[in-house]
Formats: C-alpha cells, structure tokens, sequence
C-alpha cells in the first residue's frame, strides 16, 4: 500500500514537471538518428510531452510521443545526384567535403524539412513548447524554434566536441591538442598538424560565421512563421544555447575542457539488447570455437562498392584466417566466397558485437560501432572513409585497442598483417576490455546524465548563470590583448626611459672629449 501511494506520489511529481519539449532532428543520415533517438525515446518515458520532427518513424513509442515526419531525403539526393560510390570520397580533404556535400546538402535538406507540411502544420499552430532540442548539424535555422516559443535551447552533437559551438560560447578551442572534428591529422600535435587545424578551423569558422549561417537565416525567415522583431541572428541564438550534449568522454576521446554547459554523453545510444541472433546465424557463431571476426562497414559505406581488386584482397585475406568471418555484403551472390566466409545483406551488430566468441572487428570506424565495439571490449582494425571516422580510428589505435588501415593500403598483405596481429598479440582484447570498463566508470549513465541535465535547463529556465561570462567581454578584453599590449607598452617604455637615463648620466659624469671622437673613426 505504501509502495502504491509512493508510487503515485513519484507519478504525479513526474506528471507535474512534464514539459512540451520540441526535438528538432530531421537531418536524414541513419547513423544520426540511431545516436540521438534514446534521448527523445526517454524523455517521454519519463513523461514529457516530446513532439519529434525525424524521418525515421518509431513504431513502438510511449503514448506522449508525436512524431512529425519529414521526407526521408539522402543529402546526395538533396544535392540533385546520384549516390555516389562512397568509397570515392575517400581523397576528399575535409574542405572540399564542406564545399561539396556538407554546406549545400546542410542548406538542401534543412529548406526540405521546414517546408514540410506536417512541420509547416505544427508550426502554425497554436502549440507552445517550454524547450527545443535539436541537433548541431548545418540545420541552425531550426534553433531559431526556441526563440519562437521563447524557450530554452539544448543542442546535441552526434560526434564528440564541436569547434563552431566552443568558439561561439568562448570555450577554450585548445587548437594545439583538439583538432577540429572532421579534420584528419595524421598527427594532430605536430607542427603540421597544428598548422592545418588553425587553418581548418579558421576555414570553418569563416564560412560558417559569415556565409552558413547567413543562408539558414533566409530560411529562418521563409519558412518560421511569428518570429517576433527585431529576430537575433542564428549566431546570437545558438550563442546563448542552454545546453550542448557532446557524443564523447574523456575516458575515450582527448581530455579538454568544457563549460559547465557543455556536457559529455558518449555512449547515449547504447542499450543493452534483449533480441536474439537468427538462430541459424547463432549457430554458427556458437560453433566458430577460434573465434570469429566481424566485418561491417555501417549504413553509408557499402562493401559491394569496393573496387575489384580490394574486394579480392578482402577473400584472399579472409580464406587465409581461417576462422570464421560474418561480412555485411549487400548483395545476394558473392564469387569465389570461402567456406569460412558467411554474408548477410543485413546484420544485427549489437547482438554481433556481444557475443562470446567475436575476436575483432572490422569496420569503417563509424562513432556509434566503435562505441558499440568499445562496450563489449571488442578490438578494431578500421578503415576510415570520410567524416569523423579517421579521427576515431586514430584515437583507437592510439590507446592501443586496434589498428588503422588506410583505405589506400588495401592489400592482401598490409591487411593480413594487420589484421592477425590484432587477433594474435593479447594485448589489443586486454586494452579493448580494460578501456571498455574506464568507458562506463561514470557517476551516471549516459542516457541519465543527458535526462538529469535536460530537465536540469527546464528547472532553472535555461540556467543563464552556465555560460561562461567570457561571452559579455569585446573581442578586445576576451583575448587579453589590451593588458598584453599595455604591459608591452610598460617595458618597451621603461627600457627606453632607462636608456635615455644611463646615457643622461653618462655624459654629465663623463663629458665626450673629442681624442675619443678619433680614437672612434
Ligand atoms: C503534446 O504535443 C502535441 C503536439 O505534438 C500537442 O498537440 C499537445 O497538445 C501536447 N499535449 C500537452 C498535454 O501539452
């Protein structure tokens, strides 16, 4: 009877908190939506009212929460082509990346959402929301949904720190040790390394500042209805954000710090499965008794598009491990298939990736695998192609739970090589295992820190006090360079002012006689 009433009581403080929240993720890449669904999912678990605009239905849901679908558009169809072969991205450096795909496809499929009509529909409609949640990824006109209803703003990152969010809220950038997230240095604290990630992130933060953004404001305003006068700019708007959850830790990723507003959840994505294997699939890796290795390059990078002569390294390798191996292949026939080679045009990765026998696992180094993989201490050889993957791939190997192949250096030997020292040398399962537990060494969960500091803004009306007063101060004060420069003014005087006195001195103790003027010339 008292656990009832308890329970009630616990109920109705839940119910009495609920809030309208409005969760803005309509950006359409798979891997996206798989990291930020939970917190949506949660928080109506909990009770919120959560209205999501997405373009992946959920069908089992709780009751509070309404989904608005936008078209599920890929950013290559947004841009008018065709799917290219992402394999070809590989030589793309990271601003042509920006210039090609990421700045139109952002600009593309964020005008595509917001013309939606359900999203036109909700919109126009009378509904407040007490906050809006959305995701940082080349769609800022959707924060402007927060100054619409006038509430407080959470963005949420789905890879780790964010260069364009720390130096709008005057965040240390640390250039020397963190490099911007969809660079790749081969060796970021190097000179060179250094060197291309001021230039980057000067790159990125330009364009952002004065063109991006700029472009997304015309949609702010074509397409957001009731934006009350004089409207903010985008960069006013995401500047004075409430929150940012950050798909990263530090037990994993760079140490770096971050305002109190800035909050680390990698791993939020991370359920424990109750599904089973296929049964058929089961058995044969209940029977790979040496093991099996796991190869899956994710949602975007397809193994069938691999060029003739990698795929054949890829068997060649493969026959030779003689062991088991469970490869995504997203067709139905595969020649000259080893026995010990089984395909799936689909896989179910996180049953996969716990199950007992699994040794390793190739992949392109995509965030929500390596994190998956990091859970159940499983070693990684990866295959950057693009994005954020070589990055992680770096990482990885850095702490020493796997090893980087590049995508160039496909070949039956560089790969066999790797790959058996991976499965072989003891030290890579040990390191995977002993980071997989620093991984979830943490006060809270992931998906509970993000629950605790989401409502934490809801309780305290944004929490103003959490951004950094840094954000008050000119450019000027902010940097320091008018004490720098007064300070140089003081020495670079004194030192003048204490020449000007020696030779004072010197020619009223000693007056020049004219032998020396000789002596001299
Ligand atoms: C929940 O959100 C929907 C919009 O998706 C709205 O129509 C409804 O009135 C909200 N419910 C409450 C109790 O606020």
């Amino acid at each position: 009877m008292i656990l009832k009433i308890l329970a009630l009581v616990f109920y109705l403080t839940i119910y009495s908190e609920a809030a309208n929240i409005l969760y803005a993720i309509p950006f359409t890449t798979k891997s996206h939506y798989i990291t930020v669904r939970t917190i949506g999912l949660e928080l109506a678990r909990r009770g919120h009212n959560v209205t999501v605009i997405t373009a992946y239905r959920e069908d089992k849901h709780p009751p509070t929460y309404h989904q608005i679908m936008v078209k599920d558009i890929k950013i290559w169809e947004a841009l008018g082509g065709e799917r290219p072969n992402i394999f070809s991205t590989v030589d793309m450096s990271a601003v042509q990346f920006h210039d090609d795909i990421l700045w139109p496809g952002g600009l593309a499929l964020t005008e595509d959402a917001l013309q939606t009509p359900a999203v036109q529909a909700l919109l126009a409609s009378d509904v407040k929301f007490d906050l809006v949640i959305s995701e940082q990824f080349f769609q800022e006109a959707f924060y402007a949904l927060a100054y619409k209803y006038n509430a407080p703003l959470a963005l949420v990152t789905t890879y780790g720190n964010c260069m364009k969010h720390n130096f709008l809220t005057r965040n240390p950038l640390q250039l020397a040790t963190v490099p911007s997230e969809l660079l790749d240095v081969d060796d970021p604290t190097s000179f060179i390394g250094r060197l291309k990630n001021l230039y980057f992130t000067a790159y990125e933060l330009f364009w952002w500042k004065y063109w991006y953004l700029g472009k997304q404001e015309q949609l702010m305003k074509k397409y957001i209805p009731g934006l009350r006068e004089p409207i903010p700019s985008l960069f006013e708007i995401q500047k004075n954000a409430s929150l940012m959850l950050v798909n990263s830790h530090f037990s994993v990723d760079l140490s770096m710090p971050y305002l109190p507003n800035i909050v680390e959840i990698g791993g939020v994505h991370i359920t424990r499965s109750n599904n089973t294997l296929p049964k058929d699939l089961q058995k044969y890796l209940d029977d790979a008794k040496d093991g099996f290795v796991y190869v899956n390059f994710g949602s975007n990078v397809r193994s069938i598009e691999l060029p003739e002569e990698k795929k054949q390294a890829f068997l060649r390798v493969f026959k030779r491990l003689k062991r088991t191996v469970v490869w995504k292949w997203e067709d139905d026939k595969l020649e000259d298939k080893p026995d010990n080679v089984i395909v799936r045009k689909w896989l179910p990765q996180k049953e996969i990736l716990a199950h007992p026998n699994i040794r390793i696992f190739v992949s392109h180094g995509g965030l929500i695998g390596t994190q998956e993989a990091l859970y159940n201490g499983v070693p990684i050889v990866g295959v950057p192609i693009f994005g954020d993957q070589y990055n992680n791939v770096l990482e990885l190997e850095q702490m020493g739970y796997g090893k980087l192949l590049q995508y160039h250096d496909i070949t039956e030997e560089r790969m066999y090589g790797l790959i058996d020292e991976v499965l072989n040398n003891e030290s890579y399962r040990k390191t995977a295992k002993e980071v997989s537990r620093r991984f979830w060494d943490r006060p809270m969960n992931a998906l509970d820190t993000a629950m605790y500091w989401i409502e934490y803004i809801i309780r305290n009306n944004g929490a103003p006090y959490m951004r950094s007063q840094a954000n008050e101060l000119s450019w000027l004060s902010f940097t320091m360079l008018d004490v720098y420069i007064f300070i140089l003014f003081v020495i670079i005087s004194s030192i003048i002012f204490t020449i000007k006195v020696i030779k004072i001195i010197n020619t009223l103790l000693c007056p020049r006689k004219p032998k020396d003027k000789k002596k001299r010339s």
